[in-house]
């Protein structure tokens, strides 16, 4: 049994450590499976939680794929912006996915556990605030729930003052040589985005750039295909508010489905979109 004294059994994998398995060491598993503590009884709390849990995890992936695109169309870097953009698209498929486990929850069985998490709400997530503001969203009103905790204030208070990902796309358009307003370039970056009839008209002339390596073009797709499935979390997010508790106000304190309708409603990346009417 030479094998079994260097933890190796037949070309199977090593079972013999001196310490915790690095398995943990890495991935902190352990630490993640303690992170559950549901306030009632009920079963169904438990897939409420995880997969509460789960999306969090989610915004924070996709946050760091969007710092890696904006890492890259800073360098001019617009082939190598395209790997994040698609990673992102990609974790954003598997974001939208994790809704299905939700699917069987009625409003009698959300009536079970939902009182008892009081007024907690997703409307609290900071690294949800983080995300929405790299896409573009800013809103100083929406990260004062936060002023209380000190670290996670600043780091909003710091996204909320720096270019979004579509500030920089802005400004990569303007350097590729397209009629950018230079206020536009050094605007106040806390300030809510205003639509720019520049911009707009900048996409319609890359989009009818029918050059196979016009690379803007593959980029104003590729930011289309990552908001479009930002888009189908949000509207995911409306329906299983609609079947889960109907009109029925909001634990954040809000009015429920018809205040998430409008935020909804707010669109990202505006001019992408807008362009598509005058090509
Ligand atoms: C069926 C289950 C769910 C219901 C009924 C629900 C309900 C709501 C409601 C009513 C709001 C508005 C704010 C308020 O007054 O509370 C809200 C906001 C929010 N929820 Fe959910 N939610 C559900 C699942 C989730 C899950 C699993 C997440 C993932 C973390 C999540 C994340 C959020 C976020 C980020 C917001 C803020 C949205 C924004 O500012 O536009 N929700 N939710």
């Amino acid at each position: 049994m030479k094998g079994m004294a260097s933890g190796v059994r037949n070309g199977g994998p090593k079972v013999e450590f001196d310490q915790q398995v690095p398995y943990d060491q890495y991935v902190r598993a352990t630490t993640l499976h303690s992170l559950q503590r549901p306030v009632t009884s009920d079963p169904g709390e438990m897939s409420f939680l995880m997969i509460s849990q789960v999306m969090e995890l989610y915004f924070g992936l996709i946050r760091f794929e969007l710092q890696q695109i904006q890492d890259r169309l800073r360098a001019d870097d617009v082939w190598g912006a395209l790997a994040p953009i698609r990673r992102a698209s990609l974790h954003l498929d598997g974001l939208n996915a994790a809704w299905r486990g939700l699917g069987w929850m009625t409003p009698v069985d959300f009536q079970r556990f939902r009182e008892q998490l009081g007024e907690a709400s997703g409307f609290q997530s900071a690294m949800y605030r983080h995300l929405e503001m790299l896409l573009g969203l800013k809103s100083a009103t929406l990260i004062r729930p936060f002023k209380r905790q000190r670290d996670v204030y600043q780091a909003l208070t710091d996204g909320l003052a720096a270019p979004s990902l579509w500030d920089d796309v802005v400004a990569l358009l303007g350097r590729r040589g397209y009629a950018i307003p230079q206020e536009l370039v050094d605007r106040d970056f806390a300030a809510e985005y205003e639509p720019s009839a520049e911009v707009e008209a900048a996409w319609v002339k890359i989009y009818h750039d029918d050059r196979p390596d016009n690379e803007l073009r593959l980029l104003g797709e590729a930011l289309t295909d990552l908001v479009e499935k930002y888009g189908h979390w949000r509207d995911q997010h409306v329906t299983a508010v609609r079947r889960t508790m109907g009109a029925k106000a909001g634990s954040g304190g809000s009015s429920g489905l018809a205040w998430l309708q409008n935020r909804a409603a707010q669109p990202v990346f505006p001019e992408l979109w807008s362009a598509r009417t005058e090509m």
